[in-house]
């Protein structure tokens, strides 16, 4: 493999604008090729993609109705040829906010429009990336954008919440499949914090009788707390960083600190190779079937008294509350 195999492949959803298009802008500057979905493409990144000689492919497609967009990108992926890549990557950013009230004071279309793309979306994506790249030899990774309120119940915000936490957990999910294979992919939801952008001045514009967190993210954007998008997609950036053993000291407990706050889904994957040694172990030194089928046995036997006594006891208290029950009643 020659300077082809250098070339790292990101598709990225919602790159349009907010820290996807942040991320984008970063990934083309490391050296990335792209292929971006969102409902609008956006002039100013295909410039910046030419100039720094990257491929940067955008498919103006609404992921509320993301089957479309999953069935495209298994055909696509398929048509590459995985030698002329480094990795490939999944990103998915892209989300939205329904109406900010009560669940009951949503209209339908925006809650399934919400469920859609915060949730099935990523998903159908994922196993379409996941199928399509099985047999490549390349690193294969997943990153999901999930939120702190996937982890933390907020009102006015059921569908965002329950959408970001389905996506965390289906993460956990992928991560114990992809861990038993040979070549899995490594995959991780991310919480990035409050970030500047258009979705905090949603929550901030939402109507304060019907949304009781109203003021704490008004609060957050008058102390300045809010990340900028380019900070926000540098953090989110962290899982492609140096694995912990790479780092020295102070630093490997500071990245170690930075993943236990923001990924999930790592844990499960490495909880499953855990596993998987230890099943190994076991069925190379223990396969020892016939003394277990014996201890079983032991055991049933010397609990049989045991049992026997409490079933008996089962019997009299039966009666009794019978009688107790028929004197009452007569
Ligand atoms: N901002 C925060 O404080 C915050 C906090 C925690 C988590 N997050 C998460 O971070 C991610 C990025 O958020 P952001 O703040 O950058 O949001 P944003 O500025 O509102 O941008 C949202 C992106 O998603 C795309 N998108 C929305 N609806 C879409 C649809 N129906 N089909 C296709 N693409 C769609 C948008 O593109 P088009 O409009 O062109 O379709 C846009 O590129 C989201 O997953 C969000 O949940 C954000």
């Amino acid at each position: 493999m020659g300077a082809m195999s250098q070339r790292h492949l990101t598709i990225l959803t919602g790159a349009s604008r907010g820290m996807g298009l942040a991320m984008a802008q970063q990934l083309l500057a490391a050296g990335h090729d792209l292929l971006c979905i969102a409902r609008h493409t956006n002039d100013a990144l295909a410039a910046e993609a030419k100039q720094a000689g990257r491929q940067c492919e955008q498919w103006p497609h609404d992921l509320a109705r993301a089957d479309g967009a999953a069935t495209r990108l298994d055909t696509w992926l398929q048509a590459r040829d995985q030698r002329e890549l480094a990795s490939v990557t999944l990103i998915n950013n892209a989300g939205l906010i329904p109406r900010i009230a009560p669940l009951d004071d949503i209209p339908v279309d925006q809650l399934k429009d919400a469920m859609r793309v915060d949730l099935e979306a990523p998903l159908l994506l994922t196993s379409a990336f996941l199928r399509a790249t099985a047999a490549w030899k390349v690193p294969r990774k997943v990153l999901n954008i999930s939120s702190g309120l996937g982890r933390r119940a907020m009102a006015a915000q059921a569908a965002y919440c329950a959408a970001k936490a389905g996506m965390d957990h289906f993460t956990r999910c992928v991560a114990l499949e992809q861990a038993a294979l040979p070549n899995g992919a490594r995959i991780v939801s991310l919480a990035p914090g409050v970030i500047d952008t258009d979705m905090q001045v949603q929550l901030r514009g939402a109507d304060a009788a019907l949304f009781p967190d109203r003021g704490n993210f008004v609060g957050l954007k008058e102390k300045g707390a809010l990340a900028s998008p380019e900070e926000a997609a540098a953090r989110a950036r962290l899982p492609a960083a140096p694995r912990l053993r790479q780092q020295s000291g102070g630093g490997r407990a500071r990245l170690r600190r930075e993943r236990s706050r923001w990924l999930i889904g790592q844990e499960n994957a490495e909880d499953a190779k855990v596993t998987q040694r230890t099943q190994r172990r076991h069925s190379k030194w223990f396969s020892l079937r016939p003394l277990r089928h014996l201890c079983a046995l032991c055991v049933l036997l010397a609990s049989s008294p045991a049992r026997l006594h409490r079933r008996k006891r089962a019997e009299r208290a039966e009666e009794t509350f019978k009688r107790v029950f028929s004197a009452s009643s007569a």
